[in-house]
């Protein structure tokens, strides 16, 4: 499946068409370079699933936890990219999130690879020239 992003005036059309193709699917490893896009595009489908907090990265913590209003589900948010042992990503307890059954949505999953569920979704999210973006999952 491949989404286009034109321009950041489509994220949230383009994160209601993930959002439709979700499914049953829990955890979802978003790559991509740095400034790719993976916590604005996170963010628009985190929204587009009610959640009405503010959604930035996890900056201090490795996760934020958000609770969507029109579902009163939790959701995960992690970021992986300061992470320097995978001992840290134990300590946290993991999988208490990861088999929670809610929705986790992982940047920088490269470095957790060893541990990333094996029916975890992956998402690659693209830059393209023209700064318009492509997220194929
Ligand atoms: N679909 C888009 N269209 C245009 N600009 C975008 C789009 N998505 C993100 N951007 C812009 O790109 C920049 C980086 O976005 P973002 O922080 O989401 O990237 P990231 O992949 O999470 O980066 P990092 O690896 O550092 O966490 C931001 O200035 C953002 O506004
Ligand atoms: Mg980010």
């Amino acid at each position: 499946m491949q989404i286009k992003i034109e321009s950041l005036e489509q994220i949230r059309e383009a994160a209601r068409e993930f959002v439709q193709h979700i499914g049953s699917s829990k955890v979802f490893a978003f790559y991509g370079k740095m400034g790719a896009g993976k916590t604005t595009f996170i963010k628009a489908v985190c929204e587009e699933l009610g959640v009405e907090d503010v959604i930035t990265s996890p900056t201090f913590a490795i996760v934020n936890e958000y609770r969507s209003a029109t579902t009163d589900e939790l959701i995960y948010h992690f970021d992986f990219y300061r992470i320097k042992k995978l001992e840290e990503v134990y300590d946290m307890g993991y999988e208490d999130y990861f088999y929670s059954g809610a929705l986790c949505f992982l940047e920088w999953p490269e470095l957790i690879e060893e541990i990333l569920p094996g029916d975890a979704v992956k998402v690659t999210i693209t830059e393209t020239e023209n700064g318009s973006r492509v997220v194929d999952f």
